[in-house]
């Protein structure tokens, strides 16, 4: 493990997780690596949430990171009640619970918002940066682990930094990350990327070894959760879209090889994903965030050819697969700074097709991905606003019902928005597709209402559509404005949403 710090100085640094834990103080901010259950730091935030709960010291921080991490910080920091805000995404059940009772303050931002915001000063600096590591090299730079995340900006901000050099990380890893950095505005310059391959920086991460505080080691794997089994919801939906882009192709407004797509979190999007493996199209490339299963399985089969994120996420599965094809992959997945990942500028250039789930969407096609009942935050909206602004082809799926057909995933009016209609290109449930594009609020209400409303729910959503426009005199977006959510307090009142 010692041969991964290649500078001879910085050996003097290393340290137990336990005493490196000590440069973290109350009322601090700290940055980590990490992006979703991938690249995140362990032992030290254990050694820190353990010191905590036996000491019962006062200890508030604000925590920083790329996206979701593992529980091993999420986690163990809500349980010892050390977060006291968080941002720009989570996916953790206790934290997601501490936000919902008001005891952390949440920002879900659109990710690549998260390191603007620190480069421009619109958000406190980093006190403490804490940073998984394959290696340092002799400059004192960071090779990444499997995530870079919002790495190299925190680096820049910090005050001091605590690496964790993992040992269940392999060193086959290096190579695949690819480092550059935006300058802020006005000297800002185009991103120089032309083709989701294309490498433009360097496999290292920055860092000015002076801030260096500690390293420790870590023979913590990465937490990666399991996907849900793909169902036919999921499988139905997949075909919809598979469908519509091979109608697309058979218009002339695609080729067989698409455009670079980007992939949404969760089970949804992983199913969606799996059914390209027996579609016809080929030599497809992605530029996304997050790399699931299925894109790894896609990759090894031959359907994607290169692959640009900012993380690999996979299952227990995946990471077998991922690990035990490492030399495969290697040359085939660049991993970059999440501000390039998902830059709007590269979503335009390069034309992507944005495939991102909703949690509920409304006749007009506005989105809500982050709310359930309009109160209560699930995860965030990650990436998804970064690329739905800005696609070449914007799809938003869903189931069409949810807690066992109680819910319509379709409403009149969703609950809080994420992504409003002038974003929603295609709207997708089990039951259809609805191409909103060129279409009018009133006549997108017609297409959702006929191509993606489950059949229990049709006849109640004709009805309010009907009502509205009549009580509106068809104005130019018709709604009932005190039945518009009634649909959701019936919920809340009776449990089902069914009148
Ligand atoms: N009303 C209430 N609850 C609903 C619902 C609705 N209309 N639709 C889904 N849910 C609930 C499900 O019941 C499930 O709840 P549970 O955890 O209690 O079982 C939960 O929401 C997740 O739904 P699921 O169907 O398993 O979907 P998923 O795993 O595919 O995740 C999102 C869907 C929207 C939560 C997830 O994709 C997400 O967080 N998206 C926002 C971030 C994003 O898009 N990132 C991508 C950027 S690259």
């Amino acid at each position: 493990m010692q041969s991964r710090i290649r500078n001879e100085k910085l050996k003097e640094k290393i340290m137990s997780p336990m005493e490196a834990c000590k440069i973290i103080k109350n009322g601090m901010v700290v940055g980590t690596s990490g992006f979703t259950p991938s690249g995140y730091p362990k032992v030290v935030p254990l050694a820190l949430a353990e010191r905590v709960k036996e000491s019962k010291e006062i200890m508030k921080l604000t925590l920083y990171s790329g996206a979701s991490l593992g529980p091993e910080v999420d986690g163990a920091w809500a349980e010892a009640g050390i977060i006291a805000k968080r941002l720009p995404y989570q996916t953790n059940k206790k934290l997601r619970q501490e936000i919902n009772c008001g005891k952390v303050e949440y920002l879900d931002m659109h990710l690549s918002h998260s390191s603007q915001y620190l480069n421009y000063g619109a958000l406190p600096r980093v006190d403490v940066a804490i940073i998984e590591a394959i290696a340092i090299t002799e400059d004192g730079n960071i090779i990444p682990t499997s995530a870079v995340g919002n790495s190299p900006s925190f680096l820049k901000s910090a005050k001091k930094i605590i690496v964790e050099i993992s040992s269940k990380q392999p060193i086959e890893l290096e190579g695949m990350s690819d480092i550059y950095m935006l300058e802020n505005p006005p000297r800002r310059t185009h991103i120089p990327i032309e083709a989701p391959g294309d490498r433009i920086g360097t496999p290292y991460i920055v860092c000015d070894k002076d801030k260096i505080a500690a390293i420790v080691f870590s023979d913590l794997e990465d937490h990666v959760r399991d996907l849900a089994p793909i169902c036919d919801t999921d499988r139905a939906i997949s075909k919809n879209i598979i469908g519509f882009l091979e109608k697309e192709v058979a218009l002339g407004r695609l080729t067989n090889s698409l455009l670079p797509l980007q992939s949404g979190v969760g089970n949804v999007a992983n199913a969606v994903l799996a059914g390209l493996c027996d579609s016809n199209f080929e030599n497809l490339v992605c530029y996304t965030e997050v790399l699931q299963d299925a894109m790894l399985e896609l990759m090894l089969c031959g359907k994607i050819i290169k692959a640009s994120a900012c993380s690999i996420s996979p299952s227990p599965k995946g990471l077998k697969l991922f690990r035990d094809n490492i030399e495969f992959f290697k040359d085939k997945i660049i991993l970059r700074p999440l501000e390039i990942s998902n830059s709007p500028e590269m979503a335009r250039k390069l034309g992507v097709i944005a495939m991102n789930t909703a949690i509920e969407a409304d006749i007009y096609g506005n989105i809500n991905s982050t709310h359930i009942m309009g109160t209560k935050i699930m995860n965030g909206i990650g990436g998804s606003g970064d690329f739905a602004r800005n696609a070449y082809l914007t799809i938003f799926s869903t189931s069409s019902t949810a807690k066992n057909g109680k819910i319509s995933s379709i409403v009149p009016m969703v609950s809080h928005v994420d992504h409003t209609e002038h974003d929603t290109m295609i709207l997708v449930t089990e039951q259809g597709v609805a191409d909103l594009r060129g279409l009018s609020p009133k006549e997108k209400a017609r297409v959702v209402i006929e191509n993606c409303v489950h059949p229990d729910f049709k006849e109640q959503m004709k009805d309010y559509f009907d009502r509205a426009c009549e009580v509106c005199h068809n104005c130019h977006t018709p709604h009932i404005l005190e039945e518009a959510l009634s649909w959701h307090s019936n919920f809340l009142e009776t449990g089902t949403m069914k009148k």
